[in-house]
Order: C-alpha cells, then structure tokens, then sequence
C-alpha cells in the first residue's frame, strides 16, 4: 500500500485508530443495518432457514469495494444466528497448521470471518476444501511410502468470506459458497441515513443541511460517512461552538480537501495526471498506479470503483480513459 494512501481522508480502507470507532458505531444487527436492501433480505430468510432446521448457515461470499460494510454484515450475520464469531483475514493465516488451529478451535455452528480470502495462499486454500465442503480437516501423517492420510471431523461451521475481487477467487473457493452476495455503494438518502445514526451515536448536534453535506462527499461508502463525520466534529469543536451547521461542515470538508463529489487529493491526481500525460488515456493501470506513486492494487480496489461509478473514468480493452465528465469537473475544456 502507497504511504499516501494510508493518510487519505476519504480511504475506504480501516485505519488504526478506528477500530475503537467503527466497533462503536456497526450496527449489530440486521434491522439496524441501512442500505443493501436486497442483501439482507436474502440473508434474513437463509438465516431464519437455518434457524429453524437447527442447522449451521450455508457458506456466504461477500464482495465489493472497501468500506461498504462486509465486516459489520459478517457481524449481524453471526448475531442473528445467536453464534460466535472468529475474525481473521487471507494474508493473516500464513500456514496450512494456523487453518487448521483455527477450525479446530470453532463451536458448532460459529461464524469464521476471513477478509480479504482472495490473498489466501495455495496451500491454506486446500485446507479449507474438504473444511468447507465436508466439515473435515484432512492431514497426512508421516512422510514417504509409511505416510497415512487422516481425516478429523471439524465443528459444522459457516465460513463467511469477504472479498474486493470477486473474480480473484479460485473457481474451486468461489463454488463451495451457497450464498453469494455483491455489496453496492450506497444511494443518498441511505446515506444520510447512516450519517444521522453516526450523529446520534457520537452524540453531535448536526443540521439537517450538514448531515446532506457529509452524506454527499462519503462517496456511498459508510466508513468514509463516518471518518469525514468525527472529523467535521473535530473541527466543530475548535473552530466553533461545537455544533456542525452546514456552514462549519463545509468548512471542515475544505480543509480535509475533500470536494464537492467527495473527491481527494490523489483522485484528482489519477484525473490530472490521465489528461496531461497521456491525453486522456488510455494508459495501461500499471504505468497509471506507477506515475501516481500508488499500488496497482490500490488504484484498482481503492480508488477505481468511485471514479467508475460516478462516470469520470473507464475501463477499456486498452486500459483506463477519462471522460468528458471528468474534464469538466476539473476545469479542462473537452478532448
Ligand atoms: N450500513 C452499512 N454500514 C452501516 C453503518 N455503519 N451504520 C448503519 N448502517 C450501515
């Protein structure tokens, strides 16, 4: 990850400091949870399902870009299910043995979070084959021709996995989740949901006008609400009498250089960069992530998906181009 993108304002990724905030203010439940209509009304019924038959909740694949609300959805899952939950993540779970820990160590009908389970490596992933499908922890004890295979039942789990990139999953891996599920950005008034229910929990007195200002910059993201909220309250705090008028929201999103779409300092960068080095494009994305100092990764998981949605960049056979829309937004006359 590109150290600019650690310190971006409007990064979907979780930061350090917010895992005391944002375990504050998930919702724990699915009739708390705004947004994802369709999600969760699939997710209530397999679950009720479940319930009902005693049964552990099939396998469920979440996957879209960051901030969304995977993780908190992997929560209300396993709340309702009136189960506990273990959290981990692909590039956290090294060895095939930490896998195996792992499952051997659930209870009967738990949760297991993996996030990111597209950085899984070969050898883990074959673990959790036979886990996923079987309920089974295969292991081979000894070595040469003396070698015995072994195959140890494993509580009946549910594997909840979450996932930027779909189409980066092994087809094997991708086949053995029943429930498979894609989380979209959030329209406005879901977003001006989420950011009046922050309000009230970080017990801030926001003016309607503001709590649309914060809504519209969030690009459709949750954590992005919540970040540019406890950062408006911040500056409320000092540079006013505490309360966050429109006015003081502005204010606050000028200094924080986050603009009229929610837009930041390294959007607009890949932007500018598209129009005055390569015309516009289309430029290939690693020689975009490579002049604009950031990861492929990141440009692609991180930043991509907003500009996408919004309209000011495509995807093409060639590689990515900006569009008029675009232009106009940063002030540069059409191609
Ligand atoms: N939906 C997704 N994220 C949410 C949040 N943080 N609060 C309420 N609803 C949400």
């Amino acid at each position: 990850m590109g150290t600019e993108e650690v310190q971006r304002i409007i990064s979907a990724r979780p930061r350090g400091e917010e895992a005391g905030m944002e375990e504050h203010l998930r919702p724990r439940r699915l009739t708390e949870y705004i947004g994802q209509e369709r999600v969760k009304e699939q997710l209530e019924i397999f679950i009720r399902a479940a319930r009902e038959r005693d049964e552990p909740l099939d396998h469920v694949l979440l996957y879209g870009p960051p901030g969304l609300g995977k993780t908190t959805l992997a929560h209300c899952i396993a709340n309702e299910l009136g189960v506990g939950m273990r959290v981990t993540s692909g590039p956290a779970i090294e060895r095939p043995g930490d896998l195996a820990a792992i499952l051997t160590n659930l209870s009967e009908k738990d949760v297991l979070f993996i996030d990111e389970i597209h950085r899984l490596n070969h050898a883990v992933e074959e673990i959790l084959y036979p886990a996923m499908e079987d309920y089974a922890l295969d292991i081979v004890i000894g070595k040469g021709p003396g070698a015995r295979a072994l195959r140890l039942d494993l509580p009946r789990f549910t594997l909840v996995g979450a996932t930027t990139r779909a189409g980066m999953l092994a087809s094997p891996l991708r086949d053995r989740f029943g429930v498979v599920n894609r989380l979209d950005f959030y329209g406005g008034r879901e977003m001006e949901q989420i950011v009046a229910r922050g309000a009230r929990i970080l017990e801030v007195t926001v003016e309607p006008a503001a709590i649309q200002e914060l809504a519209r910059r969030a690009r459709g993201t949750p954590r992005v609400a919540n970040r540019l909220l406890k950062r408006s309250r911040d500056y409320a705090q000092v540079r006013s009498d505490g309360r966050l008028s429109a006015e003081v929201a502005r204010e606050a999103l000028t200094l924080l250089q986050v603009d009229e779409l929610g837009l930041d300092e390294v959007d607009r960068r890949i932007m500018t960069v598209l129009i005055e080095k390569f015309g516009g494009g289309p430029v290939g994305l690693d020689t975009l992530a490579a002049v604009v100092a950031e990861e492929p990764e990141t440009l692609e998981d991180v930043c991509e998906p907003y500009l996408l949605q919004i309209g000011f960049l495509q995807r093409t056979p060639r590689g990515r181009c900006v569009t008029t829309a675009a232009r106009s937004h940063l002030g540069y006359p059409g191609p």
